[in-house]
């Protein structure tokens, strides 16, 4: 599974890059308007630190104000995906931008069926989400499951992007689920580094190596 970091923050998308598991990066307006600024240049920047896909999310309600906004933003970089949202005339811009071209991450996915008709018109990413879903009561990891084994079956071409991810279960339960990628906030991504008894056991191992030292050092 890959893994995307969900935030506009250019300091935990280049600390994620360090670690070497970064494959991508979403951004969304509410995500963007917690660091503020130029979001072309934030879009610009995060580009430059993957070369994986980096979805760029359209606010217009028509077809033709979300592909304006989403050429502007396809000509930013070749690695950015336009986010264009679940609706009627969603699907319709998703299915033009495919005409030319332009890749598409359909987002505010709560059901299976949304996912099939996003892959249907186009979209190469389909984003259910999850954490949204278990916030109502339901069991959101079924929508990713169902629409992994949905595209599986029918070979679409689209990938099943699990989104709105809120710990570090969510993540071990996406892979299982069959989602190509999950996109987590950084806090997720580092709590899925720690455990407790691997930081005891670092702390220990640290403890006992000096003590070593020391020993040996006296010895002469
Ligand atoms: O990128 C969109 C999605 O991941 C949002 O998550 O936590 O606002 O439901 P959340």
């Amino acid at each position: 599974m890959k893994i995307f970091l969900d935030t506009a923050d250019i300091d935990e998308i280049r600390q994620a890059a360090r670690w070497g598991v970064l494959d991508g990066v979403t951004t969304n307006p509410s995500l963007y308007a917690k660091v503020g600024g130029s979001y072309d240049d934030i879009l610009r920047e995060v580009c430059t630190i993957t070369s994986g896909p980096v979805s760029a999310e359209v606010v217009a309600d028509d077809v033709e104000g979300m592909l304006a906004e989403g050429r502007h933003y396809a000509k930013i970089a070749p690695n950015i995906v336009v986010k264009v949202a679940m609706s009627e005339n969603g699907l319709e811009a998703i299915s033009r931008l495919a005409d030319e071209g332009i890749r598409t991450n359909c987002t505010l996915l709560f059901t299976a069926n949304q996912g099939l008709l996003a892959a249907k018109a186009g979209a190469s990413l389909l984003s259910p989400f999850v954490g949204r879903l278990d916030d109502i009561n339901q069991d959101g990891m079924i929508v990713i499951r169902d629409l992994a084994e949905i595209v599986a079956i029918h070979g679409l071409e689209a990938e099943v992007l699990a989104a709105s991810i809120r710990n570090p279960l969510h993540m071990t339960q996406a892979a299982l689920a069959g989602a190509h990628i999950a996109t987590t906030p950084f806090k997720v991504l580092q709590q899925m580094i720690h455990h407790p008894l691997t930081d005891k056991g670092i702390a220990q191992f640290k403890k006992d190596w000096a003590a070593a030292n020391e020993a040996a050092a006296a010895k002469g």
